[in-house]
């Protein structure tokens, strides 16, 4: 058989690393084998599958100073990440067939991997045109940047699930109850107080009571994963690098760096997201990309809410494993993985017939953070000087994106996988 490429090195199938050649032939993994002729070798560096980011903010179309679709895909690739899925809160907010034209138009010209566009719901307005053509429906529960705040009771809570179970799309929830919620911060320890543990808890709570299938985006306090002990077949949820390895206690250049919602915790809810992590309480890692420029970031009360980390999540985590924190296994799976099983599989896994979405990784090339090192327009990063492990190549369907650490990729080349009607990605 001819193949397209083919790429060879210690190469992670079936939850082990094994030396051998992948050949690809139309985008996709056509076969993987011992060895095959003319393979570009990577000798003993680590062939893995390439990342989905199931939460991102991309800002684009309307705050094009923070992000635009070049610059956060661009961060992306950088941070092993062949498929993101950007949020709603954008300008206009992203919830009629007409917006997703429209942001489709801008995006499909601009990213250089690729993404899906997540639809809100606005006045309880749901557009099934919209929705057939997002990988997921995105629901504010509480106010937050730019997010339309999306008032359920119980009932509607249900009706609302009963209805996106017909469309087979997962609905991904930002968890807080806003009744618990003060106003106004100077600091983080106020900003914490502001969005105090138990508005999580008790939102997580209400929506693992419905047992209909959806997903909790962005899990940050201890009893929110303790909550989650309880979910009910096909409920899921992520967790952010930010909230397991920041605290309000975190050594920041600026504490505007840390202002985010949910807010960041206290060392023992950071504890307690690792042990869920690692327990499979909770499933995956997302980045919640949320940049904001370092003007907006001067004032901690003004500064809106919101942290960049599409490129520095994988880094980070598989830093981790270094550290002993998490196995190698456990994080291949909740940052390559599952996000991919549950919102885009045919990508995530080296096996025939997937998406030829590659990275290739050194376990000793740990380097250190650098914000001027980055791609995000956002210029600032709170973890910098903290370790990472940044991939060496990117391949998406079979195309090389990121070479020895440079950008090789093509503009426009990025595909929103969604955009087919009524087709779900296999
Ligand atoms: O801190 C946040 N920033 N939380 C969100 O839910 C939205 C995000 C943003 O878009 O900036
Ligand atoms: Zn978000």
């Amino acid at each position: 058989m001819e193949f397209d490429i083919a790429i060879s090195g210690r190469v992670y199938i079936h939850h082990q690393l094994v030396d051998a050649a992948i050949g690809i032939k139309d985008r996709k993994i056509a076969a993987i084998k011992k060895s095959i002729q003319n393979s570009i070798d990577f000798g003993s560096k680590i062939i893995l599958p390439a990342r989905v980011d199931p939460h991102v903010h991309f800002r684009d179309p309307g705050f094009t100073e923070k992000e635009d679709f070049f610059t956060g895909t661009l961060s992306a690739a950088f941070g092993g990440v062949s498929c993101a899925l950007d949020m709603p809160n954008t300008q206009p907010f992203l919830y009629r067939y007409q917006n997703l034209g429209e942001k489709e138009h801008i995006a499909s010209r601009k990213a250089v991997v690729d993404y899906g566009l997540i639809v809100g719901m606005r006045n309880r307005i749901l557009d099934e045109k919209a929705l057939n053509r997002s990988p997921a429906l995105k629901i504010f529960m509480a106010p937050t940047t730019g997010g339309i705040v999306n008032n359920l009771d119980d009932l509607a809570l249900q009706y609302l699930l009963n209805i996106m179970m017909e469309y087979g799309k997962p609905v991904i929830f930002h968890a807080e109850e806003p009744s618990y919620m003060g106003d106004g911060a100077e600091n983080l320890k106020e900003h914490l107080k502001s969005r105090p543990n138990i508005s999580e808890a008790e939102a997580i709570r209400r929506l693992i009571k419905t047992s209909k299938p959806l997903h909790i985006a962005h899990v940050s306090t201890k009893e929110g994963a303790e909550v989650l002990k309880n979910r009910a077949e096909g409920q899921s949820s992520e967790v952010t690098a930010h909230h397991l390895l920041l605290t309000i206690d975190s050594d920041f250049e600026n504490e505007a760096y840390g202002k985010v919602n949910p807010p960041l915790r206290k060392r023992e809810d950071r504890d307690a997201l690792w042990n869920a992590l690692r327990n499979g309480i909770i499933d995956m890692i997302s980045s919640d990309h949320a940049p904001h420029t370092i003007e907006e970031k001067e004032e901690f009360e003004t500064a809106p809410s919101g942290i960049p980390g599409v490129e520095t999540t994988l880094p980070l985590i598989l830093a981790q494993v270094k550290n002993g924190n998490i196995s190698f296994e456990r994080a291949v799976e909740v940052l390559i993985e599952n996000p991919a099983k549950r919102f885009c599989p045919q990508k995530g896994s080296i096996e025939v017939g997937k998406d030829a979405d590659l990275i290739v990784i050194d376990m000793k090339s740990v380097t250190k953070i650098r914000a001027e090192d980055l791609h995000s327009k956002a210029g600032w990063t709170p973890f910098e000087g903290m370790e990472g492990i940044f991939p060496l190549s990117l391949y998406v369907r079979g195309n090389q994106v990121i070479k020895n650490g440079n950008f090789e990729g093509e503009k426009g080349f990025g595909r929103n996988l969604w955009m087919q009607p009524h087709t779900k990605p296999e």
